[in-house]
């Protein structure tokens, strides 16, 4: 090898080493980059509120919260407004403070090193200790995140840019995600979990049968759960789970949601999983009792009238190329009636012995 070859080869060996030494241990070169912060930030056990707040569970808290620091009502503002440090809008403000909060109150310039933004992310994360550093804490990072969120009321906070509803306060994280257990056709949203059919049985018997049948037919007029397939061209269709409902994820999300009636969200997840198992049982679309419905097969099972659910294009039919309907004041003068439902019959006629009074 020449001279210079090997010159060039032990260059790069050493750049490889130290780039991979960087990224292994950024949360190390972290707390270099902090020396910048710690003239007015603490973080870890014991950390105070210096000239600026202490850092301790930043990430996930929404900005000026902490109880105590007399924040800049610019930084306060933008809590107000739902501003949740997160990596990146963290990224963002530390790149160039004054441009992401024209009137923060910290006096830093920025950090203009990508790599010193993440390492010293790596560092904070990993230095964080929840509780200790507020008195009022026992000891968990989301018991303080929730104790200092509480107290943040709409009269502490200054009027929001849009100005109006400054009521209440702002809800916080684990709140939101209490509210927030939507589940979608796709499996966003499922929770981690499992049920047998012959286990949701025994679930579905004990709260679910009074209402809806021994085997989803429905008692009095409370709904029906199963059957009902080919009868959607009828003048009655009975809209079922198996007749009708175009994804389990509806099922599921439902069932979670709202039943058993009057004792909604009493049940746990593996339950919901059995009930919904079961389901598929009762509207013959599984046929084994061992079967079992999970996270992770729930989205490989389609209900038979998925198909007949198309996207909405009316939009895109030919009378509405030519012209927007008209949505107000469509017709002069003063409004008049001038036909009826019940003229128009539209009221579906009534089964045999039964009343629509
Ligand atoms: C000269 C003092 C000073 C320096 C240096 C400084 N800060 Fe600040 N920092 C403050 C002050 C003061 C505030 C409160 C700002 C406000 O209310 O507008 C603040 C606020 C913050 C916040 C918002 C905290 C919250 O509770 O919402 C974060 C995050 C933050 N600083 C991180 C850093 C980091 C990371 C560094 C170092 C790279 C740094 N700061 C350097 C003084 C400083
Ligand atoms: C006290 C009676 C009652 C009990 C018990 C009950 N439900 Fe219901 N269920 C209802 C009523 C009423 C509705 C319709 C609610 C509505 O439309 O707002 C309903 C609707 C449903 C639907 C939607 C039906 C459709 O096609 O619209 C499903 C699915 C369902 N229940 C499943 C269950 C399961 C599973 C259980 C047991 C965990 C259960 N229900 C327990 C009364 C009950």
């Amino acid at each position: 090898m020449s001279k210079f070859l090997k010159a060039a080869f032990l260059a790069l060996t050493v750049f490889c080493l130290s780039a991979s030494l960087a990224s292994a241990q950024d949360a190390k070169a972290g707390a270099k980059v902090f020396k910048k912060c710690r003239s007015c930030h603490t973080i870890g056990e014991g950390a105070k509120n210096k000239v600026g707040p202490h850092l301790n569970g930043m990430f996930g808290r929404t900005a000026g919260s902490i109880e105590g620091f007399k924040y800049s009502k610019a930084m306060r503002a933008r809590g107000a407004d739902g501003l949740v440090w997160n990596n990146q809008n963290f990224i963002e403000f530390i790149t160039k403070p004054k441009k992401f909060i024209k009137k923060t109150r910290m006096g830093f310039g920025g950090l203009r090193k990508e790599k010193d933004r993440l390492n010293l992310i790596a560092f904070l994360k990993a230095q964080s200790v929840g509780g200790k550093a507020s008195p009022a804490a026992d000891g968990s990072a989301k018991n303080e995140e929730t104790k200092t969120q509480t107290k943040l009321l709409a009269k502490d906070v200054p009027v929001p840019s849009h100005g109006i509803l400054h009521l209440g306060r702002l809800a916080q994280l684990d709140e939101v995600a209490a509210w927030d257990i939507d589940i979608r056709p796709d499996g966003k949203g499922l929770p981690v979990g499992s049920g047998k059919v012959s286990d949701g049985e025994v679930v579905y018997n004990e709260n679910c049968a009074r209402c809806h049948g021994d085997f989803g037919e429905g008692i009095g007029r409370w709904p029906i759960l199963a059957g009902g397939h080919d009868t959607l061209t009828d003048e009655r269709p009975e809209k079922t789970i198996g007749s009708f409902w175009p994804y389990l994820s509806t099922v599921f999300d439902y069932v979670r949601r709202a039943m058993p009636f009057g004792s909604a969200r009493s049940l746990n997840d593996n339950d919901i999983y059995a009930l919904t198992a079961y389901l598929l049982f009762l509207n013959d679309i599984v046929e084994d009792e061992d079967f079992v419905l999970s996270k992770e097969n729930f989205t490989s099972i389609h209900l038979p009238n998925e198909k007949n659910f198309i996207a909405d294009n009316r939009k895109d039919e030919a009378h509405r190329a030519i012209k927007e309907p008209c949505m107000s004041d469509c017709v002069a003068g003063s409004p008049k009636v001038v036909s009826r439902a019940r003229a128009l019959d539209v009221t579906p006629d009534a089964k045999e012995g039964e009343s629509v009074e």
